[in-house]
């Protein structure tokens, strides 16, 4: 399936779009792959572990800024091979959606970043939050921007989600700018909400509603 945005998704998804909120297997067997104009976007498992590996070993200092306390192993292949076992789970599941970010036109190495829908609720809510992080180098060339609008597209026209949250502490300029970008709007704002880098952080909200506005489908019920 190809968006007018010149987002590329997996054939077989656009196969599995039925309107329900039951999460279909399929969409699942198949890894998810989202592809923009220099972009591809994959569902990583354990094989990608060392890839994952290098990315965050490069980036430690820059993303321990903005992120929840690590932990001891997580700069080894192990942590991220179990953390793929894990991501390919809870994406059967349908409880997040976890992806790696490299260059279309590369074989998925280097990892440029990672972008992540989770705490995914059905019922009459059909959310998720969103989180990301970019490769420091990488930084500046509106990659996130890239991937944050076929993300959230992918979410509502694939997933069938009504409405996406993302985050950001007050000082994080350059989040707040690729939300704005991507049509985010501000809903609030939280005291003390995350344990960020060694405290509890105030974050500023933001949401993004499907632009269709479309309603849950059979079995939406309570969630
Ligand atoms: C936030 C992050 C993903 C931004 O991705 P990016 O692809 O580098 O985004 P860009 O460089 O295109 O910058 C986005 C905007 O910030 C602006 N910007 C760049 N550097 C900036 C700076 N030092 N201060 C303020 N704004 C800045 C850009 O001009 C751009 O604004 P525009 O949309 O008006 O042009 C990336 O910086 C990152 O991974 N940071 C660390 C992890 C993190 O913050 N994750 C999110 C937690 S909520």
């Amino acid at each position: 399936m190809t968006t007018s945005e010149g987002l590329g998704f997996s054939p077989l998804l656009a196969a599995d779009r039925v309107r329900s909120c039951a999460y279909s297997p399929s969409l699942i067997a198949q890894r998810p792959e989202i592809t923009t104009a220099r972009l591809a976007m994959y569902l990583h498992g354990p094989e990608h572990a060392r890839l994952l590996r290098d990315h965050v070993v490069r980036n430690g200092a820059h993303l321990a800024r903005w992120s929840p306390a690590y932990p001891d192993d997580y700069l080894t292949e192990v942590y991220w091979k179990i953390r793929g076992d894990k991501n390919v789970e809870d994406a059967a599941d349908g409880k997040a959606f976890r992806f790696a970010i490299a260059w279309r036109d590369q074989p998925k190495d280097p990892v440029l970043g990672m972008i992540a829908l989770t705490e995914i609720a059905r019922g009459p809510q059909q959310h998720a939050n969103l989180g990301y992080g970019l490769d420091e180098r990488d930084q500046g060339k509106g990659i996130m921007v890239e991937a944050v609008r076929a993300l959230c597209t992918w979410a509502f026209d694939e997933l069938l989600l009504h409405r996406i949250t993302a985050n950001y502490m007050p000082t994080n300029e350059r989040s707040a700018k690729v939300l704005r970008r991507c049509g985010f709007s501000v809903v609030g704002y939280a005291r003390d909400y995350l344990f960020i880098n060694g405290a509890w952080r105030d974050h500023v909200l933001t949401a993004l509603t499907d632009p269709q506005e479309r309603a849950p489908g059979p079995g939406c019920g309570p969630g």
